[in-house]
């Protein structure tokens, strides 16, 4: 049988509280405790109000600290009122799986200690990016890295695809800095370069956190990125410059038609990147 004490990991939308699903409103009510990562003060105040036990962790961050050591404590924070017994709701905000290190930890620590515990799915920076710049990952796919690691790996990738880079702000840096990497950005425009053009366009995107305000998209020539206005929220998008070319003799074992391969060219570059 488990023990008492339980864990629900959630997330709060890129957006205010329009992008809190109904599953997550309710586990954030239930809750003994509630701790939480976000970044504005509205959906701070919200938190509070729909659960006065509400407790922010974002203290423990720190200019110069090692992420890594903020996320451990995190992790230990919301332990620590599990084991005391607490049903606890985690919040953060996006998606609580995505690029959340302390989210999947926590779930994971808590299952072995024997506790139930579960993550409920929220809306990312990548989805609000689907619909502000109409990219469909079925159309041809969707490449989607963290800007460190995709340098570090070398990660492969298809210039016919988008590619989507996290994290931009602070290439190589392993502690959290407001300031942006520009020495970051100048070797990811070197590597980009390689494969696109120099003045291939890129956007930096940033999702409205706030329904009165637009999302920022930037154009950017790939070779300009250390000059462009990128800040801790810009998600890197790189759109392909042109369609791939199809594999005639794929086309015909699998019994497809020219309209095919047609219709996937037509949907190949996303109207954002014609305009
Ligand atoms: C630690 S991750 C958190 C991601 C978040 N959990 C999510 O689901 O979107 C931080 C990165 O998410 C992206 N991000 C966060 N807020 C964003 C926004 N408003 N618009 C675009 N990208 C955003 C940026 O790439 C940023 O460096």
């Amino acid at each position: 049988m488990a023990r008492p004490g339980s864990l629900w990991v959630v997330g709060t939308g890129i957006q205010l509280m329009g992008q809190v699903t109904l599953e997550t409103e309710s586990a954030l009510r239930d809750a003994t405790k509630v701790l939480y990562v976000v970044t504005d003060p509205v959906t701070k105040g919200w938190l509070a109000d729909l659960n006065p036990s509400a407790e922010d962790l974002i203290d423990l961050y720190g200019e110069g600290k090692q992420r890594i050591e903020t996320y451990h404590q995190m992790v230990d924070r919301i332990l620590e009122c599990v084991r005391a017994g607490e049903d606890v709701c985690a919040a953060f905000y996006g998606h609580p799986g995505v690029f959340v290190y302390p989210g999947h930890e926590a779930v994971r620590r808590a299952r072995e200690e024997g506790y139930r515990a579960g993550m409920l799915p929220g809306v990312s920076a990548e989805d609000c990016l689907f619909a502000d710049l109409g990219i469909d990952p079925g159309a041809t796919g969707c490449q989607s890295f963290e800007a460190t690691d995709f340098l570090v790996y070398r990660r492969r990738f298809d210039e016919h695809v988008p590619l989507v880079l996290w994290q931009i702000s602070c290439i190589g840096q392993l502690t959290h800095e407001t300031e942006t990497s520009i020495r970051g950005l100048e070797l990811l425009a070197a590597h980009l370069t390689q494969a696109y053009s120099a003045e291939h366009e890129a956007i930096v995107y940033e999702a409205a956190r706030y329904p009165i305000t637009a999302p920022l998209m930037a154009r950017v020539a790939v070779a300009d990125l250390p000059r462009a206005p990128v800040s801790g929220i810009s998600t890197l998008v790189v759109l392909p410059a042109r369609p791939a070319l199809a594999d005639r003799t794929m086309v015909e074992q699998l019994g497809l038609s020219d309209s095919y391969v047609l219709r996937k060219a037509q949907r190949a570059i996303p109207e954002t990147a014609r305009a």
